[in-house]
C-alpha cells in the first residue's frame, strides 16, 4: 500500500472516529442520572437538594476524592468504592428493619423462604424509580428514608474523629477528622446517597440502573445485563479476527530489509547544541522525581496494612494515604512527561541542524516553570486534602479530587501553557527538518503531530467545571487519560523509536515510515473510541458498552504482535561494534515492546470485556494492569530516552555499562515481581469475592483486611526492594556522568565512539 493512500485512510479513521466519540458524549449527556432538585419522604420533607449533591461532590473532591476509595469503581484500592458501600448498607437496613417489623428477627436469622420474600421487596423498594422529571423530586418510602439517614450517620462519623469508627477508619486509610467541617461531611453522605440511587435504580421504562446494574449487588438484583455478555463475547470475536488480519497483512507486506548498519556511530560528530546540553538538568529532575515516586509507592502500599502508621509511627496526620497516593500516581505522570518533554528538546536540534535563537533560555525558562508547577499543585494537594481552603479555592489550588488530573484548576492551567511552549520550542527547532525534504520525513511528521495531539488534549480537562455531572467529568477526564495512554503515546512511542533507529541508521527510512504510518492507523482504529471502556458503568446508555467492548478489543491487536519488533530491535544491538555503546537504551525499547505485550495486550484485556470489568473494575487486578501498562511500557520508555540523550551528552568514561545492566534487570525483575508476586493474586482473591458475593465484599475489610490479602500485600516488599534497588544504581549511574564530566570539563568533545 503506497503512503498517500496510507495517509488518507488516517485522515478518515481519525474523523470518523472523533465524529463518533463526540456523539457518544452527547448521548452521555443526554442519559445521565439526573440530580434531582430535591430528594424527599412521602410527607414532603426535603432530605435533600440538588445543591447538597452539588456541594457533597466538592467536599469528596475536596479531601481527595477519588484517591480516597471510589466512586463508580474509579479510583483508590484500599476504602470502599463508596457507591456500592452506601448501597449495600442501605440494602441491609432496609432488610433488618422489615425483618424485625415482620418476624421479630434479625435477616439473617430467617428461613431462606422469609428472605426470599424480603429480597423481592427489597428489589421492588429500590429499582423502582420514583423520580418526577416535572417537580425534578425523587420520592422515597418511609422506611427508606430512615435508612438514609442511618446510613448518613456513618459517613458523618466515618470521617469525624470519633472513637466508634476509629478501627475501620484505619482499615480504610483514612484520617482521623478528614472532614472536620460537620456541614462537608453531611453534604458527602448525600452525594454518597445519590451515586448509589443511580446505580440501583431502573432506568425510566426499563429493567437496567442508570450503571447497566454496576456494582454487583444480588440483594436487589444488580447482576450483569444481557447486553454485557453479549457484547462480552462480540469482544472476544473481534479479538481474535483482529490478529488473524494482521498476521495476514504481515505476511502479505513482509519484506526482507537486510540494512548494512553504517561503520561508525552517525551520530558520533554531532557536537550537543547549548540548547541540547540545557535538557541535562530535566533529566536529572526525572530521576529525582522517579526516586521520589518509588519512595511514595512504597509508603502507599504500606497503608494497605497500617492504615494510620509507618511502623508504629503516626504519619497519617502529617500526610494522610490520601497525599501520598496522589502524589505517587501524579509524580508518574509528571517524571515520564518530564522525560519525553526533555527528549523533545534534545532530538530536534539534533535532527534538523539548527539552534534558533534564544533556545536555551527557552528551555531553561520551562524547566523552572515545570519545577514550578509540578511542587506547587503538590503542595496544593496537600494543603486541599488537610482542609485548609474553601471549596472555591480547593478547585483552584488545591485537589480536585479526580484520579490523574488531581491538581487544582490554577496549576492544571500553567501545566497546560508549558506544553504549548513546549510545543513552540520543539517546533521552531525541528522546522527546518521538517521544511526539506527527507527519505524520513513521515515519521518525523507523526512524531511531531503526536506530540501536538499530547499537548493539545491535556485541553479536555477543560471541559468539565465546579459542578459537572460526575458521568460527564468521566467522559472528559478519559479524553485525557485514555486518549493519551492508549492513543497518542503509543503513536509517539512508536515514531521516536523508529525516528532514533533511522538516525543510527539501522533502521531504513523507507520501511520506518510505513511501519509508523500503518502502526498509528492501527492504534488510532482501537484506541480513540476504545476510551469507552471507562465509560461501561459511569452513568451511561448501552451503546457505550457496546462500542467500547467491541473497538477496545481492536486495541490489543497490535500489542498481541509486538514481540516481532522486540526481536527485530534487539537484533539491533548486535548488528555492528559500535551498536554495543547504545546497547541498553536499545534493551530498555525493547522492554518498552516486552511490557506492552504483557501489561497492556494481556492484563489490559484480562480487565476489557464488560463482564470481566463488572465484577472487576477497581479491584488490584486493575492496579496489576496500571502498573505493568504506565511503567512497564511508558517508565521504560522515559528511561530509555533519558539514557539515548545522555549517551550524546555526557562523556564515554564516564558511562558505565555495568550499573545499567543492574539497572535493567532490577527495575524488570523488581516490576514482574510486584506484578506476580503481589498485585495479581490479590486481584484474583478479590475478583472472586466480588463474582461470589457481591462488589462491595470485595473492596471491604473482611477481604482487604483478611490474614490472606494482608500476607499477599507485604509479599510487595521483596519485589518493591528490587525495584527501588534499580531506581538507586540509575541514580549512581546519572551522578557519575555529572561528576564524570565535570572531571574533563576542558574537552568539549561529545562521547567518543567505541573503536570498530
Ligand atoms: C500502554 C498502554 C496502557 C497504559 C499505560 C494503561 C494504563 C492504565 C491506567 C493507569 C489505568 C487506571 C488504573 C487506575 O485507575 O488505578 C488503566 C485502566 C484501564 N485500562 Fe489501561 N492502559 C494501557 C492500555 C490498555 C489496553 C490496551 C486496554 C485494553 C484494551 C486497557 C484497559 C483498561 C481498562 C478497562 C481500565 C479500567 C480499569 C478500571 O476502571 O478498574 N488499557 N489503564
Ligand atoms: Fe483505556
Amino acid at each position: 500500500m503506497n503512503m498517500r493512500r496510507l495517509w488518507f485512510v488516517l485522515a478518515l479513521v481519525m474523523a470518523v472516529s472523533f465524529t463518533v466519540l463526540g456523539l457518544m458524549g452527547r448521548e452521555i449527556y443526554r442519559q445521565a442520572p439526573p440530580i434531582p432538585a430535591r430528594v424527599v419522604d412521602p410527607s414532603g420533607v426535603v432530605l435533600m437538594t440538588r445543591e447538597d449533591i452539588q456541594t457533597g461532590q466538592l467536599a469528596w473532591q475536596s479531601m481527595g476524592g477519588q484517591q480516597n476509595g471510589s466512586i463508580w469503581g474509579h479510583g483508590g484500592y484500599v476504602a470502599p468504592d463508596w457507591s456500592a458501600d452506601q448501597l449495600h448498607r442501605e440494602a441491609t437496613i432496609l432488610l433488618d428493619l422489615w425483618a424485625q417489623r415482620d418476624h421479630g428477627v434479625a435477616y439473617a436469622a430467617l428461613n431462606p423462604e422469609a428472605q426470599a420474600a424480603l429480597k423481592a421487596r427489597l428489589t421492588r423498594e429500590m429499582r423502582t424509580n420514583t423520580y418526577d422529571p416535572r417537580t425534578e423530586t425523587i420520592t422515597i418510602s418511609a422506611d427508606r428514608a430512615a435508612a438514609l439517614k442511618q446510613v448518613k450517620a456513618h459517613y458523618v462519623s466515618l470521617y469525624s474523629d470519633s472513637a466508634e469508627l476509629e478501627k475501620l477508619r484505619e482499615q480504610y486509610a483514612i484520617k482521623n477528622n478528614a472532614v472536620p467541617d460537620p456541614a462537608r461531611r453531611e453534604v458527602i453522605a448525600d452525594y454518597y446517597w445519590w451515586t448509589a440511587w443511580a446505580t440501583g435504580t431502573n432506568r425510566p421504562g426499563d429493567t437496567v440502573s442508570y450503571t447497566s446494574n454496576w456494582p454487583h449487588e444480588p440483594l436487589i438484583g444488580n447482576t450483569p445485563t444481557s447486553a454485557n455478555l453479549v457484547w462480552s463475547v462480540a469482544s472476544v470475536l473481534i479479538l481474535i479476527f483482529g490478529v488473524g488480519s494482521l498476521v495476514f497483512w504481515h505476511a502479505r507486506v513482509k519484506e526482507e530489509d537486510h540494512l548494512r548498519p553504517p561503520t561508525k556511530d552517525p551520530l558520533s560528530g554531532f557536537k550537543p547544541t547549548p540548547s541540547m546540553k540545557a535538557t541535562g538538568k530535566y533529566f536529572l529532575t526525572v530521576i529525582g522525581l522517579f526516586l521520589l515516586q518509588v519512595g511514595l509507592g512504597a509508603l502507599t502500599a504500606h497503608y494497605a496494612v497500617e492504615g494510620h502508621e509507618f511502623y508504629g509511627v503516626q504519619i497519617s496526620d502529617l500526610i494522610p494515604y490520601a497525599v501520598t497516593r496522589t502524589w505517587h500516581t501524579q509524580l508518574a505522570v509528571f517524571w515520564i512527561a518530564t522525560a519525553w518533554l526533555a527528549t523533545g528538546l534534545y532530538v530536534a536540534p539534533l535532527i534538523s541542524g539548527h539552534e534558533p535563537r534564544f533556545q536555551r533560555l527557552g528551555v531553561n525558562v520551562l524547566w523552572g516553570a515545570l519545577v514550578f508547577v509540578v511542587l506547587g499543585s503538590m503542595a496544593g494537594e496537600w494543603l486541599g486534602v488537610q482542609q485548609f481552603f474553601d471549596l472555591d479555592m480547593n478547585w483552584w489550588f488545591g485537589h480536585q479530587g479526580w484520579e490523574y488530573v488531581d491538581l487544582g484548576r490554577f496549576w492544571q492551567t500553567l501545566l497546560f501553557v508549558g506544553l504549548m511552549l513546549w510545543l513552540l520550542l520543539v517546533g521552531r527547532a525541528l522546522w527546518p527538518a521538517l521544511r526539506r525534504p527527507s527519505e524520513s520525513k513521515p515519521v518525523l511528521a507523526i512524531l511531531f503531530m503526536s506530540a501536538i495531539a499530547i499537548g493539545l488534549f491535556y485541553g479536555a480537562g477543560f471541559m468539565w467545571g465546579k459542578h459537572t455531572h460526575v458521568s460527564m467529568v468521566e467522559y472528559w477526564r478519559w479524553w485525557i487519560v485514555h486518549l493519551w495512554v492508549e492513543g497518542f503515546f503509543e503513536v509517539f512511542a512508536t515514531s521516536v523509536i523508529s525516528l532514533l533507529l533511522v538516525n543510527l541508521g539501522l533502521v531504513r527510512a523507507k520501511s520506518a515510515n510505513l511501519a509508523v504510518l500503518f502502526g498509528t492507523i492501527v492504534f488510532m482504529v482501537g484506541g480513540v473510541l476504545g476510551t469507552a471502556h471507562h465509560w461501561y458503568f459511569s452513568g451511561t446508555p448501552v451503546s457505550v458498552i457496546a462500542i467500547g467492548a467491541v473497538i477496545s478489543a481492536l486495541e490489543v491487536v497490535p500489542l498481541a504482535l509486538v514481540g516481532a519488533e522486540a526481536y527485530e530491535n534487539w537484533r539491533h544491538t548486535k548488528e555492528a561494534p559500535w551498536v554495543a555503546t547504545y546497547r541498553w537504551p536499545i534493551l530498555f525499547f525493547v522492554a518498552v515492546a516486552f511490557w506492552n505485550l504483557l501489561g497492556a495486550g494481556v492484563f489490559g484485556f484480562m480487565i476489557n470485556p464488560p463482564i470481566s470489568l463488572y465484577f472487576i473494575q477497581g479491584l488490584n487486578t486493575t492496579a496489576t494492569h496500571g502498573h505493568a501498562a504506565l511503567f512497564g511500557v511508558y517508565g521504560m520508555l522515559g528511561i530509555g530516552l533519558l539514557l539515548f540523550c545522555f549517551r550524546g551528552l555526557a562523556r564515554r568514561e564516564a558511562w558505565s555499562d555495568k550499573l545499567l545492566a543492574w539497572t535493567f534487570w532490577l527495575l524488570n525483575g523488581g516490576l514482574a515481581m510486584m506484578v506476580f508476586m503481589s498485585l495479581l493474586p490479590t486481584g484474583v482473591v478479590q475478583a472472586l469475592a466480588s463474582i461470589e458475593h457481591g462488589y462491595w465484599y470485595a473492596r471491604s475489610p473482611e477481604v482487604i483486611h483478611s490474614p490472606l490479602v494482608e500476607t499477599l500485600v507485604w509479599m510487595r516488599v521483596p519485589g518493591d526492594i528490587v525495584f527501588s534497588f534499580g531506581a538507586f544504581t540509575l541514580a549512581i549511574f546519572a551522578a557519575r556522568l555529572v561528576l564524570g564530566g565535570k572531571r574533563r570539563a576542558t574537552a568539549e568533545a561529545p562521547l567518543p565512539v567505541a573503536a570498530e
